[in-house]
């Protein structure tokens, strides 16, 4: 049975996160979904009352407290399993936590880029600083491709998670990127790892 809840958006790629988390450690029917709608400028009710920011995901525990963000829900369930830990503890923890940070950074310039073009009105649409989230993506993809594949295909933990969401965000919203030509390392990781059940199932429509 469900004790806790997840503030959820099916396209969000920070709680595809969270639910590839669940697959992967065999708990998702501790948390019961709850679907809501938000954008930056049209809040949802519901998760305002429970995380200020507005953000997605937030996760209501068994107590009724929340916990809220990606980074903090994933370390919570992390912890409420008894398998290898996706976080992993000792000298690795930093640099896979860095690697997942690095993921999210694609994550956060991909999100500010859908907004840019499905919310802000055109004319006041800004070229160089759309430029400037694409070229974030571009660098952090290049990072990962020349410096870090044997590292990431390693073990699926946080840091694989974080980029494998990165990568299906970015074939969801912004497939104009077109990064598999460009970054052929990280297309042939991508096409394994996405086969994975906790990605299928937690697959965009
Ligand atoms: C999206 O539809 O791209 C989206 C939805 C929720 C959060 C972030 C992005």
């Amino acid at each position: 049975m469900s004790t806790m809840t997840l503030f959820h958006s099916p396209a969000s790629p920070f709680v595809r996160k969270v639910m590839v988390l669940l697959h992967e450690t065999g708990q998702t029917d501790r948390v019961a979904l709850h679907e809501v709608q938000l954008t930056p400028v049209a809040p949802s009710a519901a998760v305002v009352a429970d995380n200020p920011a507005g953000k997605i995901p937030a996760l209501r525990l068994a107590d009724g407290s929340v916990l809220h963000d990606s980074r903090v829900i994933l370390d919570y369930l992390d912890n409420q399993h008894v398998g290898e830990p996706l976080i992993p503890a000792g000298s690795a923890r930093w640099r896979r936590l860095t690697l997942a940070s690095l993921a999210d950074a694609i994550l956060d310039a991909a999100v500010l880029l859908r907004y840019e073009t499905f919310l802000r009105p055109e004319d006041k649409r800004w070229d160089a600083w759309t430029a400037g989230q694409q070229d974030k993506i571009e660098r952090a993809l290049a990072y990962f491709e020349r410096d870090c594949l044997a590292e990431i295909d390693s073990r699926f933990d946080v840091a694989a998670i974080g980029l494998a969401c990165a990568l299906g965000y970015l074939d969801l919203r912004q497939p104009q990127l077109g990064w598999r030509e460009r970054f052929p390392g990280l297309a042939g990781w991508y096409a394994d790892v996405a086969q994975r059940p906790s990605m299928q199932a937690t697959q965009p429509k």
